[in-house]
């Protein structure tokens, strides 16, 4: 598939926002065709809230964000993309005739692919030129923090289509689940709608409030379906004997009338009393408030999971090494001259890295040299695939000296200058500068060892990771060393007592 610089999103309210926010964080452009007043203004308010849940999401560098396009026809949105999301109403009828529309006005080769929660892919295809690149990319709210996204081909589908949609999407850091069968509601919407009943049913025959079905969820199986599903959970509950024993003991209960299965009539005292009960659990906090409180939320639970390699937390790991790569690729690449300290890292200071002086904040500075490290491993191919093959290096010493101040949105650039490599070691030295005004902020040095990290031990690199460092060691030779380069840290000697 051509690169996707531009996404045409057809609709604009919570989902194409989401998707909005997603990509342009994704430094891809956006052209969102919705013909409601206000759209730009509520979209933006979606990008406050995006962008201050990445920068609790990951340590990674704010890359550049992509451009923000709002037009009134999706034809306007679907001619100039390289990728088209649908994201209007759950109508069918409407959103056949407008991918009708904008599949005339899309270049051929573009894929075209909606959001919808329910619909079959084979009756959205009806009126689209060329049905072959349709298929449904259905996502989670709040799009731009969920990773699933379910992916299903109609029966018109062609059979690569799935595959270059899901190569896409994963791109921007989200979780493709391949469906294998064209059905309504996809998968996890038919179990979200199963609850969904049930809990109406509790509702309507007063058994519970919203707030203690609530509970029941998230004190309880929500927490362990966060991130072993059902399945992973039930075979645990069956003890050693796992799944089959669990079904010998609990099997019987699936003929007990637990659940009905059939959603009860929405009548208005059935509303009535929802709506009411759901106002009381808000307790008056806005849409926007709780969003930042379910996005904090999220956040703690990838981060939580990313620890342990696990369900949505081995997702994050798996954006950040995306969003780290592409941070540092678009610096230096290999080829570029390498004879004056290599400007692999370029960043800008966060408004929350400010503490109560103004500037920078002390444990900032570690971490953008971190960043720095981890650019030049980078370029001397130290990637995803050289650490799961079991090789890394790890830094055991650092000597930061803080040179000047930094305040908040000033550019600033790691040069990295390599005084010495050997099988296992990397000695280096990087200088923090000011992006525009070149002034030296900070330096530190730093020792790497290179691990076998199965082992946990020393071990030497991969040769072609090697030569690259003893390459930029033997350009860099010709560099002046500074005086701090091997410095103790000591207090003035005392002034010798007078005779
Ligand atoms: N809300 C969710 O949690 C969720 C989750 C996953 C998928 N979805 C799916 O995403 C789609 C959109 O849902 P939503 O919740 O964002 O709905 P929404 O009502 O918030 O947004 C729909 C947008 O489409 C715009 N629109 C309507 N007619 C239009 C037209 N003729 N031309 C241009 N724009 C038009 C509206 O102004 C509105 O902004 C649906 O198919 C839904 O099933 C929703």
């Amino acid at each position: 598939m051509t690169e996707v610089r531009t996404v045409g999103l057809l609709g604009g309210g919570v989902i194409g926002a989401g998707w909005a926010a997603r990509l342009l964080l994704n430094n891809i452009d956006v052209v969102v065709a919705d013909n409601a007043a206000g759209t730009e203004a509520a979209i933006a308010e979606v990008m406050d809230n995006a962008r201050r849940a990445y920068r609790n999401l990951t340590l990674c560098p704010p890359g550049a964000e992509g451009s923000l396009t709002i037009v009134q026809s999706v034809e306007a949105a679907a001619e100039a993309a390289d990728f088209v999301q649908e994201n209007l109403p759950e109508d069918q009828a409407l959103k056949t005739a407008l991918l009708g529309r904008a599949s005339r006005a899309a270049r051929p080769d573009v894929v075209i692919a909606s959001s919808t929660s329910g619909l079959r892919p084979t009756a959205l295809q009806a009126d689209i030129a060329k049905p072959g690149r349709f298929v449904v990319g259905h996502p989670f709210n709040p799009v731009y923090l969920m990773p699933l996204v379910e992916i299903c081909g109609g029966a018109g589908t062609s059979p690569d289509v799935p595959g270059r949609a899901a190569d896409f999407y994963r791109s921007i850091g989200l979780h493709p689940l391949m469906l294998k069968t064209e059905i309504d509601g996809f998968i996890a919407d038919r179990l979200m709608e199963a609850l969904w009943r049930e809990a109406l049913h509790l509702i309507n025959d007063d058994v519970a409030t919203a707030a203690e079905i609530d509970d029941a969820i998230r004190f309880g199986p929500g927490l362990r379906w966060a991130f072993m599903g059902t399945f992973l959970t039930y075979r645990l509950a069956g003890g050693a004997a796992g799944m089959r024993h669990f079904l010998a003991q609990f099997g019987p209960a699936l003929k007990l009338p637990w659940s009905k299965l059939e959603a009860p009539e929405l009548t208005d005292d059935l509303i009535e009393r929802l709506a009411g009960q759901s106002d009381d659990q808000a307790g008056g906090q806005s849409i926007r408030s709780l969003e930042r409180l379910r996005d904090d939320c999220l956040v703690a639970v990838m981060q939580g999971l990313k620890r342990h390699d696990f369900g949505a937390g081995r997702a994050l790991k798996q954006y950040e090494e995306i969003l780290y790569e592409r941070a540092h690729q678009t610096v230096m690449v290999q080829g570029d001259r390498i004879d004056a300290p290599l400007v692999l890292h370029q960043s800008r200071v966060a408004a929350e890295w400010v503490d109560y002086n103004g500037h920078m904040t002390e444990s900032r500075y570690l971490q953008v040299f971190g960043d720095g490290t981890d650019a030049l491993l980078r370029f001397v191919g130290i990637d995803s695939a050289y650490h799961a093959a079991g090789g890394s290096y790890y830094t055991v010493e650092t000597h930061i000296m803080n040179l000047a101040e930094v305040s908040a949105g000033a550019p600033i650039e790691v040069r990295s200058q390599v005084l010495g490599v050997d099988d296992k070691r990397l000695h280096v030295l990087h200088a923090l500068h000011h992006g525009n005004e070149g002034t030296q902020l900070a330096t530190a040095e730093q020792m790497l060892v290179h691990v076998d990290t199965a082992l946990g031990r020393a071990a030497p690199a991969e040769l072609e990771v090697r030569d690259r460092l003893v390459a930029i060691a033997e350009a860099h030779s010709v560099l002046d060393i500074p005086d701090s380069v091997g410095r103790r840290i000591t207090m003035p000697s005392a002034p010798k007592a007078r005779p």
